[in-house]
């Protein structure tokens, strides 16, 4: 038997001006994770690859969180969990049809509400799979392994949420370049509560590029200056001041409310730890729903938790932001 799990991820700054090029920061959060358990039948793998057994599909995944367990051959043509196995029978070229397993998977992280749920699940899923081919794999070839199934989630993901997760450190990323992991001077620590509004990213995505294409100039001008403020909090992540933030994130969110992608629920959450003391919020994500992120001291952190959940947050978690999560 053979475990392996993936964390969550917040993203700090930069969320959908990344798919349009411009800098991002994410981070893991580890107390959010999914994990992949990957069993084996005491009898031997099919040893000719030519000819699978009638009625082949030995592979069965047990989806806890979905309370659903199927054969991978029985699998829907959008099955993220099964592109994920065979991508990676893909990469080691090793023919599926010999291997007789139980991908048993679970997981604390909501779905579609931007903590990176699709993302952390098919990371554990590649991870397990490589543990029990005892095959060495790199955080690089995960993360392209995990962007191929972010496509069929996403759409037109921009790669940050595979990247940080299969990494599972603080990372700068700008689509299409290797992401740059960067340092976290001073530890400095987040709420974050979600509004238990499911809201698929592919959505949230789809709509604002329609948004941009409609009206590219203001749309490219929202990106621009999302974009600037990832690259002046990155500084002040780096320089370790942490409490320089608070006001981007705050202006962040204004941007992302301009592209149309917060609503009541969000804003009321954000208003909310605000008043609360907390020095900065915005939301993290796709939006339109799921989490936001609020930056709060140990003098404010429990006061602006206890408002949160009074206004309505369905869970809120508290992280400290280091340099190794
Ligand atoms: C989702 O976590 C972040 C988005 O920017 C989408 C993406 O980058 O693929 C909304």
């Amino acid at each position: 038997m053979v475990t392996a799990s993936a964390p969550g991820k917040i993203i700090l700054f930069g969320e959908h001006a990344v798919v349009y090029g411009q800098p991002a920061l994410a981070v893991p959060v580890s107390q959010l994770r999914a994990t992949a358990t990957i069993t084996s039948p005491p009898y031997p793998p099919v040893l000719n690859a030519k000819e699978p057994r009638a009625g082949q599909g030995e592979i069965w995944i047990e989806a806890h969180n979905l309370n659903r367990t199927y054969r991978l051959d029985e699998a829907p043509t959008h099955d993220l969990l099964a592109l994920a196995i065979r991508l990676t029978f893909g990469h080691y070229q090793l023919p599926i049809t010999n291997y007789q397993l139980r991908i048993t998977l679970s997981s604390n992280i909501p779905l579609a509400s931007g903590v990176g749920s699709g993302a952390a699940i098919c990371t554990a899923i590649v991870r397990a799979l490589s543990l029990h081919l005892n095959s060495q794999i790199s955080n690089s070839q995960i993360s392209t392994i995990v962007f191929e199934t972010e496509k069929l989630l996403h759409g037109t993901p921009s790669g940050i949420d595979n990247t940080v997760i299969a990494y599972e450190q603080p990372v700068y990323f700008i689509k299409g370049r290797p992401p740059e992991p960067f340092t976290v001077k001073q530890p400095f620590h987040l709420l974050i509560a979600d509004t238990g509004l499911p809201s698929p990213t592919k959505i949230t995505v789809g709509e604002v590029r329609a948004a941009w294409q409609n009206e590219p100039e203001r749309y490219d001008a929202l990106f621009l200056a999302v974009g600037k403020i990832a690259n002046v909090a990155r500084a002040h992540i780096e320089n370790g001041e942490p409490e320089a933030l608070g006001p981007l994130m705050n202006r962040n969110h204004i941007l992302l409310r301009k592209m149309g992608v917060s609503c009541a629920e969000l804003d009321a959450l954000i208003d909310a730890a605000l008043g609360a003391g907390a020095l900065g919020a915005k939301l993290s994500g796709g939006g339109r729903g799921g989490n936001m992120i609020a930056l709060v001291t140990t003098e404010t952190q429990n006061r602006v938790q206890a408002t949160l959940e009074q206004a309505g947050a369905k869970r809120v978690i508290s992280t400290t932001i280091t340099h190794n999560q």
